[in-house]
């Protein structure tokens, strides 16, 4: 047997659902299941209940995670019509700012080019932000970051047009990074109805075309990080009236990228350009010392709905056969995870945002 000893990875997009959702993840869950997948560092989505989008708020989510998390997180603040004018003095308690242009889950939303001008004017230019912008929102997002003069990051490209514009863009001097999720660069809308309900399929953005998809893969070269977009629902809820957008993801994105590896589609230092070294520049995050993963890259299993170690309990890859699996985690010179087991206290988790460090 071969063991890989890989860096620890880093996941800049999840929604790990405190607070507000705890009984679809809450900190140690998500935290769990990252460790699992091979992830020492995720970045939290601010999509909860409250919204992170203020000092209190931020709080919450900060004293939540410092006492349960498992590993080093970092949140990303949300943007809204309310906090134009007071976002940039939390800068540095935090790892991004999110603005949700297009409509998904939670309750924030910015559809208004003024606001999103006024954000794009005041974050600091040397703090990332990040857009969920599909389509044309992506084309006026581009623009606006031109005009200002300052960095944007855009999440979970999905779609040959996107990709393209982005390539278009980075290759007239724009300064725009992006991130592929597993999922998109996996399933196409089309093989949907094999293996997966209706409900379950439910993701945002949607699941696209295989011409979409080729476009992905294509255009590697192109794109900085793979993420997952970890977006645990129960399966309650997918398989209810109204099913919520979303797939648990930390789990299994190391292992689907490993299983190309092994078929020679990618590099394995094209991976963890874009599950650590992209991740931790384009973010500014700090490196973790002593922390690393080992990896069977031979080992094959199967992902089933009973071993997520996500609370959600399920995940839209059930059935399939993996190529390469995490055999242990080392975070600060201590053995974490192992075969399965978690050696680790909550709160061993630490905060990687600018003023924590
Ligand atoms: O499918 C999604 N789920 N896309 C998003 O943008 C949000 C996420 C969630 O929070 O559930
Ligand atoms: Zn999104
Ligand atoms: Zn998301």
């Amino acid at each position: 047997m071969t063991t890989l000893r890989l860096p620890g990875l880093i996941d800049v997009h999840v929604h790990l659902r405190e607070p507000g959702a705890e009984y679809k993840e809450d900190f140690e869950s998500g935290s769990r299941a990252a460790l699992a997948g091979g992830f020492t560092m995720v970045l939290a989505m601010p999509n909860t209940q409250p919204p992170l989008i203020d000092a209190a708020s931020l709080k919450i989510a900060e004293d939540a995670a410092s006492a349960k998390a498992l590993c080093d997180y970092g949140f990303h603040l949300g943007a809204s019509g309310s906090n134009v004018e007071t976002a940039a003095a939390l800068a540095q308690r935090v790892c991004g700012l999110k603005m949700y242009l297009d409509a998904t889950y939670g309750p924030l939303l910015i559809q208004d080019l003024a606001t999103l001008r006024e954000h794009f004017a005041r974050w600091p230019k040397d703090r990332p932000i990040l857009c969920h912008a599909e389509e044309r929102t992506l084309a006026a997002v581009l623009m606006v970051a031109h005009l200002e003069r300052r960095s944007v990051h855009i999440c979970h490209v999905s779609r040959k047009a996107e990709i393209e514009l982005i390539r278009d863009a980075k290759m007239h001097g724009i300064d725009v990074t992006c991130e592929v999720t597993p999922h998109h660069l996996f399933i196409v809308q089309e093989d949907v109805p094999r293996f997966l309900s209706p409900g379950r399929s439910q993701v945002r953005p949607s699941l696209a075309t295989r011409a979409d998809q080729q476009a992905l893969w294509d255009n590697m070269e192109f794109i900085d990080c793979i993420a997952t977009d970890h977006a645990p629902h129960t399966l309650a809820e997918k398989d209810g009236n109204a099913p919520p957008p979303g797939f648990p993801g930390l789990e299994t994105a190391l292992a689907l990228m490993l299983t190309r590896v092994h078929a020679g589609n990618i590099e394995l230092d094209a991976v963890t350009a874009r599950m650590v070294d992209n991740p931790r520049r384009i973010f500014g995050l700090p490196e973790q010392p002593e922390t690393w993963i080992e990896v069977d890259p031979d080992a094959t299993w199967t992902v089933r709905n009973e071993e997520v170690v996500s609370r959600c309990g399920w995940s839209p890859f059930a059935g399939s056969v993996l190529r390469g699996r995490v055999q242990s985690v080392t975070l600060r010179g201590e053995c974490v995870y192992r075969g399965g087991q978690f050696f680790v206290k909550a709160g061993t988790g630490r905060n990687v945002a600018p003023a924590y460090r």
